[in-house]
């Protein structure tokens, strides 16, 4: 099956079994001496639970392990090795860190991409509507509270730009 998509901003035309997911697809392009590196590589449950797996499909974020690959043509994805460059990510960062949350390094690029989607979003989001983005991710160790503080916080920062 031959797909084309953009992945973090860069053209990629692929052929691929039938059957294969995104995250196996973005794993294969990684392989590639030529890739700029695009995946974070940790394995993960590939259960859609642990959210490590986590991108941006056209604005929405989606677990890669269970996104069908013949579903990405003609696609833009992020991921956090393409997201983790820009100011944007800068200001999701800093917003985490002057909340004082600290997600562990599994955890961290799921959490800032689920961020970058809800300010898209919402310029202020609310508990309820952080919570709804935090149910894709599994691991609760850092608490809820941290979070939603870390999200409003970069919000705020976003805001005042
Ligand atoms: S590897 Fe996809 S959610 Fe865990
Ligand atoms: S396993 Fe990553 S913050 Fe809990």
């Amino acid at each position: 099956m031959r797909l084309n998509f953009t992945l973090n901003g860069i053209a990629e035309t692929i052929d691929t079994p039938s059957g294969q997911l995104l995250s196996d697809i973005i794993s294969i392009l990684d392989r590639n001496p030529e890739s700029s590196g695009a995946y974070i590589g940790t394995a993960g449950c590939r259960e859609g639970k642990c959210g490590r797996c986590l991108v941006i499909i056209d604005g929405e974020v989606r677990h890669s392990c269970l996104v069908p690959g013949f579903s990405i043509r003609g696609r833009k994805i992020i991921t956090y090795e393409g997201f983790k460059t820009s100011d944007e990510c800068s200001v999701i960062l800093n917003g985490f860190e002057s909340a004082g949350y600290s997600p562990c390094r599994l955890c961290l690029p799921g959490r800032v991409l689920l961020t970058k989607a809800l300010l898209d979003k919402y310029t202020m989001p609310t508990d309820d509507q952080i919570a709804e983005g935090f149910a894709a991710v599994q691991c609760h160790c850092s608490g809820f509270l941290p979070f939603y503080e870390g999200v409003k916080t970069a919000a705020r920062i976003r805001r005042s730009r």
